[in-house]
Formats: C-alpha cells, structure tokens, sequence
C-alpha cells in the first residue's frame, strides 16, 4: 500500500477551514467539494488512458484518452456522498457505484448496510471516497468488496487519516495482490479512545449532512 499524502498550500488552507468547529455545513460542503477535486488530480495520476488520433485545425496528431472500462467511482454512504461531486468534476465519464457503511461506535466494527457496485468489476479502476480513515475498518472492507469482484487497481481518497489506521489499513492488505493507493489531505496525531481522529474534524458526515 502507497500512502500519498497532497502536500499543497491551497489543500492546506481548505481543511484548516474545513476543520474549525466555527465552520457551518454549507462552507464545510462547499469546502469538502473544493478539497476534493485538488485531492483527484493527484489520486488519477494512473488513470489509464490510450491513444487517441485527431486532427487540429492544423495538423493531425495523437493524444490520449480515457480507456475502458471507465474507472469506477465508489462513495462510501454517507459522508463519501459529500465528495462525489468534486471527483466527478474531474472524472466526468466514470462510473458510480455506492457502498453504504456504518461504524459501530461501540466496537469500532463496519457493516456494510447497502451495495451498489458493478458484478464484475475485472480490469476496473476504482476510486474509493471516504473523508475520514480512523481505524481503517471501514476501507478495509470496502477495499476487500471491490478486490473480490475482480478490481486490479485502487485508489482511496481521503480528507484525513490516522496513522494507526493507515498501519492496520496496509496490515490487514497482506494477501492482497492489487496496487492500493491512498490520496489523503493529512495524516494526523492519532486516535482517541472514541476512535476519532485527533485533532480532525469530528464527525464528518454530522458536519456534512447534520
Ligand atoms: C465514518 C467515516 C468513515 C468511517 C471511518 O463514517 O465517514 O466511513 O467512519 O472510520 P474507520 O476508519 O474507523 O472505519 P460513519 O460510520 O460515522 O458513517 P456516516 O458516513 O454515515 O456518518
């Protein structure tokens, strides 16, 4: 697993904004949407593309674009709903699927509580929205859903991340044999013992949708 983690002043600025408790939900949205489109023109750096000959008003010549199967978009239901938008800014063409998700605030746990993903999934790029990876439970599953239907290259994109989830994150990937990239705006202090990430954000689908 490939941690990138955008280091860039205007991503800076967003989620120091972003993280101030003073923030109300329609910046904190309009903020999360910004942060994201930065964040998506780092995590398509591999995004596959093929030739492609046209002509100009001058010249013919070759360039590139998108290859297919377009690569397919994965929310995580409910606060990875708050940056689809700005990845499909850049992405246009792609595919969506969704996964809805929730942590147990108790045991930390995962579950998955809706899917909407493609069968067939081999030879697919896919792009994982969550904001927030605390323990890493909730990617890993998610991860693990996309690996099983046949995905060979994923890239999860997040706000921000814990460093004990990016470890158990990339602990609990041992056996898996597709490339995993996660695109993040910072990796903070730590966790608390409420699973938060600290200092964070608190809970970002509280602040995105109430
Ligand atoms: C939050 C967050 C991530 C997850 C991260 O979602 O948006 O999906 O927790 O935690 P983890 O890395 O410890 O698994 P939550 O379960 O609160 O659901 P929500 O998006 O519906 O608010």
């Amino acid at each position: 697993m490939r941690t990138h983690v955008v280091d860039h002043p205007l991503v800076a600025h967003k989620l120091t904004r972003l993280r101030d408790e003073t923030t109300d939900s329609p910046t904190f949205r309009a903020l999360a949407d910004e942060l994201v489109t930065l964040l998506a023109y780092e995590a398509t750096r591999e995004v596959r593309v093929e030739s492609h000959d046209i002509v100009t008003p001058v010249a013919p010549t070759t360039g590139v674009h998108l290859a297919r199967p377009a690569p397919l978009v994965v929310p995580i239901l409910r606060a990875g709903l708050g940056m689809l938008d700005g990845m499909m800014r850049l992405l246009p063409t792609g595919e969506v699927g969704f996964l809805g998700m929730v942590r147990n605030e108790e045991t930390l746990e995962a579950t998955t509580y809706a899917e909407r993903l493609p069968e067939d999934l081999s030879g697919r790029q896919c792009y994982v929205l969550d904001p927030m990876l605390a323990t890493g439970g909730t990617l890993a599953a998610a991860i693990r859903f996309l690996v099983d239907r046949g995905a060979d290259h994923i890239t999860c994109i997040t706000l921000l991340s814990a460093p004990e989830g990016l470890a158990k994150l990339e602990a609990g990937l041992a056996g898996v044999d597709v490339p995993v990239t996660v695109v993040t705006a910072a990796v903070d202090e730590r966790l608390n013992e409420h699973g938060y990430i600290v200092p964070g954000l608190g809970d970002a689908g509280d602040r995105l949708y109430g």
